[in-house]
């Protein structure tokens, strides 16, 4: 933190009445309390047990808060975050609350923010500018600011200096209080911030309204206490900490039952699974093992850190059924040295040794991956060996990313000796290297038959339907709007960079 950010975080904490105790006190799970973050609190490991709940309910006193009001919810970053959406989605409707995509008819609009490079912090900041001139036509709208970015001090200070039209800021660890802090910023025309930076709980009882019937997003674990030196994460998302085996499968049967085509479990680092639990020996190997059993078509994951993919789990993805044959497998260097100073905790002999296991287990697996270019002081051969790396692995894609740097993480103090310029040739050579092998990998499925999970009408074209193979490719082609939702067989025909055009070979039975 520099001397000015300093002052500024000061100046919050004292325009804010706040009681140190209370803020800190976090067992007053639903009483009222103010809190700043605080990016060094959420650093801590290690001293607060993980508190299970299942004891969240809508006060009788916000029973009406919605009624007549609608509510819109702007998402970026991950999975987590679109999960965490549906969570608040389910909140707002419990209260009475209509969902709407109008900001026109809207009266409470939530961003759901990301922190994970600039750029994602950018386009925040940008809608924030644009909703200053909705606010002004509308004075009744509440605007609302939670995800990852409220957990930063920055940010915070940021919005309470530069954008006070924004009526609220909440934290990951608040989700839970989204009916008090609504009606806080119904109530106080003061900007209200309650940000926890605590290392986290499990809250089981929060009601979700899901976006779509087809495939569902279930959380096995939160937070993440890999540190990697680069990534603001595990400040933002609290430690590690894993959801009940009983509680997972109860959700994801209950998800069959309703007709989901297909479960993805979700974590920051799912491999972790039940490292935290102290009464049972219980992994990610073992839960897939029960949940391959449920009548649901397909079980993905994500995202998998390498350092602790174990054998078990590869033992248990190898008997495939359900479990599908793709793996995300985020390497970010292939330099053993760049690995080092991520601290990723493997090298690139280790990676290329669980990828040679993997793909003897599971022949046809097709692996993806995460790529950071430009990590401070790379040198042109530790990027060469990122190329090198791509190309043995033999990605079907990746997403590749220019480092970028994160205030509070290790990686923002180390001096830089990589031009922007020199970044930004890498990344494209990188992409040159990326494109090349997917359009390969997809040239491979010409011909072939696949199955297809249905997800709707292409967006370019309503007579044509998209969907995913097992193997997350796209494919386009001409079929019944009956057979949306469904697993129909596809014949290949056309293979592009990103994805497939093919023709049905089913015929779906109309039921209706
Ligand atoms: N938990 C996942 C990653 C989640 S973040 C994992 O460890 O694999 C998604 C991706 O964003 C990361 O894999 C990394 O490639 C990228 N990323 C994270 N922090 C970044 C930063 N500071 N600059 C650029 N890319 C970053
Ligand atoms: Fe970030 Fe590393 Fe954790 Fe992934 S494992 S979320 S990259 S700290
Ligand atoms: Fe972004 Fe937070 Fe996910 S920083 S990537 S939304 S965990």
């Amino acid at each position: 933190m520099n001397e000015k950010q300093r002052t500024e975080s000061q100046q919050v904490k004292e325009s804010r009445p706040t009681d140190k105790k209370s803020e800190k006190d976090y067992s007053k799970y639903f009483e009222k309390t103010y809190a700043a973050p605080s990016l060094k609190d959420a650093k801590r490991r290690g001293k607060e047990a993980v508190q299970y709940h299942n004891d969240f309910s809508i006060s009788e006193q916000f029973r009406d808060m919605g009624k007549g009001r609608k509510f819109l919810i702007r998402t970026y970053g991950c999975q987590m975050n679109e999960h965490d959406t549906e969570v608040m989605a389910g909140i707002f409707m419990a209260l009475g609350y209509e969902p709407t995509t109008d900001v026109k008819e809207t009266n409470v609009i939530l961003l759901n923010t990301c922190a994970i490079r600039e750029n994602a912090e950018n386009k925040v900041f940008g809608e924030l500018g644009h909703l200053k001139a909705l606010k002004r036509e509308n004075p009744d709208l509440l605007i609302g600011v939670c995800g990852c970015m409220s957990q930063e001090e920055s940010v915070v200070n940021r919005i309470l200096q530069k954008h006070q039209f924004v009526d609220m800021i909440f934290g990951t660890h608040n989700i839970h209080r989204l009916p008090n802090i609504l009606q806080d910023a119904y109530m106080s025309k003061e900007m209200v911030v309650e940000v926890w930076s605590k290392e986290g709980d499990i809250i089981e009882n929060l009601p979700k309204v899901r976006k779509g019937n087809i495939k569902g997003w279930v959380n096995i674990m939160y937070g993440c206490d890999k540190f990697c030196t680069y990534c603001i994460v595990p400040f933002t998302r609290g430690k590690e900490r894993s959801r009940r085996p009983e509680d997972i499968i109860q959700e994801v049967r209950h998800l069959a039952a309703q007709g989901y085509q297909e479960v993805t479990l979700l974590g920051q680092n799912v491999n972790a699974y039940g490292k935290d639990f102290t009464d049972m020996k219980y992994g990610l190997g073992d839960l897939m093992d029960e949940i391959r059993k449920i009548d649901i078509p397909r079980i993905r994951f994500t995202t998998s850190h390498p350092r602790d993919f174990d054998d078990r789990l590869i033992e248990v993805l190898a008997k495939g059924g359900n479990l599908v044959d793709h793996i995300h497998l985020p390497v970010q260097s292939g330099s053993s040295e760049v690995l080092k100073i991520m601290a990723r905790k493997y090298n690139r002999e280790q990676y290329l040794e669980l990828v040679r296991k993997i793909k003897a287990a599971i022949p046809n697996v097709s692996l993806t991956t995460d790529i950071i270019v430009g990590y401070p002081n790379e040198t042109e051969e530790q990027f060469e060996e990122t190329l090198s790396l791509y190309k043995e692995v033999g990605y079907d894609a990746a997403y590749t990313f220019i480092y970028s740097p994160r205030e509070g993480t290790p990686a923002a103090k180390m001096v830089d000796n990589v031009p922007m310029s020199v970044k930004k040739e890498r990344l494209q050579r990188l992409n040159a290297v990326v494109n090349e092998i997917s359009a390969q990998k997809m040239l491979e499925h010409k011909g072939q038959i696949v199955d297809v999970l249905v997800e709707g009408e292409s967006k370019n074209n309503p007579d044509v339907l998209a969907g995913y193979t097992t193997k997350s490719k796209l494919v386009n082609f001409v079929g019944p709007k009956s057979a949306i939702g469904q697993i129909v067989k596809v014949r290949i025909t056309d293979a592009k960079t990103w994805s497939l055009n093919g023709e049905m070979v089913d015929q779906i039975i109309e039921v209706k």
